[in-house]
């Protein structure tokens, strides 16, 4: 069994690329990664570098690395041509919000253009199954004041930014290539992911990062938006489920009912560091910021008997273990051109 991995080299990928070598001894992986700011070959050392402390000599000879751009139609037919992929499983995309909102037109190109470009290999050569790595973000958000309410595979596409729209128009994609070429698709839609190798321009390794250095905590507007996380595990097993036994042309939602406000999350992390919370400094609220994301995940449960297995408690304190044993790989990211991001995205941002 050969499986195409894309956005390997980035956060959930390089989880889900250990979760499947570890998992599946008989599997092969091949990973196409553009390597842009967020793809980061250390992170796949355990794979690719001997000389690391990590190195896995009976997952690196399962596992091939292609720097490749999922929009490159001729590379990508070519290695599709070379590997004839058994299982296609589409994590490339831009995926900061907050870029989006500075630059929409590559997350247009990556999101849409390049999952086209997959779909459109997957069809020339066969594959038992095209999997969209999607987002929750896709249905919109929900008010804070009705708790009652959760997003369903049903609930309609409903799009704030032009991460989330980019995302969405992708999925409309991946259906329509089912229903007209009878391409094997399937979708999940998860909510937030924390864990190892998270990028540390999103929330959660953000805010561990500046704590460590004691930096301000930049927290959008009063911290009050909710979201649903989830254990990067429990969000990779939930994908190696639905490829393997999920129903053709279908949705899977996957979250955890776990939801958290931002402020709480920040809090929490300052507690857990030893760190004072007068680091939090409340910032200009991000532009069509979304309230909350809440993932009913019924359907994935009772078709797959999908459960989250870490708790949050649990999961958090592994997350920040990690950062703290790891922390030449943070420290080498946010020591580079993300410090020019930084100075653009929040030296401007006014204070509240
Ligand atoms: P990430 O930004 O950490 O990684 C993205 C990876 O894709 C990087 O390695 C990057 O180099 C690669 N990439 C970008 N453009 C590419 C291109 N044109 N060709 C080939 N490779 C390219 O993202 P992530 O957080 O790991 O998210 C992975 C997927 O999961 C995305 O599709 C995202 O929409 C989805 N998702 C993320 C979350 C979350 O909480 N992070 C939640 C739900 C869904
Ligand atoms: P993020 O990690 O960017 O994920 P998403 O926007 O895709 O949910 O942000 C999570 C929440 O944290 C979101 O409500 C925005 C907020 N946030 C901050 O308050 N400060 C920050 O510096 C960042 C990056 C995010």
């Amino acid at each position: 069994m050969t499986i195409i991995v894309t956005g390997g080299a980035g956060f959930i990928g390089s989880n889900f690329i250990f979760h499947m070598l570890e998992k599946h001894p008989d599997y092969r992986i091949v990973c196409i990664d553009k390597l842009t700011y967020a793809g980061n070959l250390s992170t796949l050392a355990c794979v690719l570098d001997k000389n690391s402390k990590d190195y896995k000599p009976d997952w690196a000879e399962r596992f091939r690395f292609v720097k490749l751009d999922i929009c490159d139609r001729e590379g990508v037919f070519k290695l599709f041509e070379e590997e004839k992929p058994d299982i296609v499983i589409n994590f490339a995309a831009e995926s900061h919000v907050d870029r989006s909102i500075e630059d929409p037109g590559v997350f247009l190109q990556t999101n849409i253009i390049g999952t086209s470009v997959l779909m459109d290999a997957c069809r020339k050569y066969g594959v038992e199954r095209y999997h969209q790595v999607s987002t929750d973000e896709v249905y919109g958000d929900l008010p804070l004041d009705r708790p009652d309410l959760f997003f369903t595979e049903d609930t309609p596409i409903h799009t704030s930014s032009p991460y989330s729209s980019s995302k969405a128009g992708a999925d409309l994609l991946v259906m329509a290539y089912n229903r007209t070429y009878g391409l094997p698709v399937t979708i999940s839609r998860c909510s937030n992911n924390y864990g190892p190798y998270h990028f540390p321009e999103k929330l959660i390794p953000l805010m561990i990062a500046n704590c460590l250095n004691d930096k301000p905590l930049p927290v959008y507007g009063e911290g009050l938006n909710v979201r649903d996380w989830l254990y990067v595990e429990d969000h990779c097993r939930a994908i190696d489920l639905i490829v393997h036994k999920g129903r053709v042309g279908e949705v899977y939602n996957v979250g955890g009912h776990n939801e958290m406000r931002n402020i709480d999350i920040v809090k929490l992390i300052c507690k857990e560091l030893g760190k004072p919370e007068s680091l939090i400094t409340h910032v200009t609220d991000r532009k069509g910021h979304d309230m909350r994301y809440a993932i009913d995940p019924t359907k994935i449960h009772n078709e797959l008997g999908w459960l989250p297995e870490t708790k949050f408690a649990d999961g958090i304190k592994k997350t920040i273990g990690w950062y703290l044993d790891n922390r030449s790989w943070w420290e080498e990211i946010i020591s580079g051109e993300y410090q020019k991001y930084y100075d653009k995205m929040y030296g401007s941002r006014g204070t509240l």
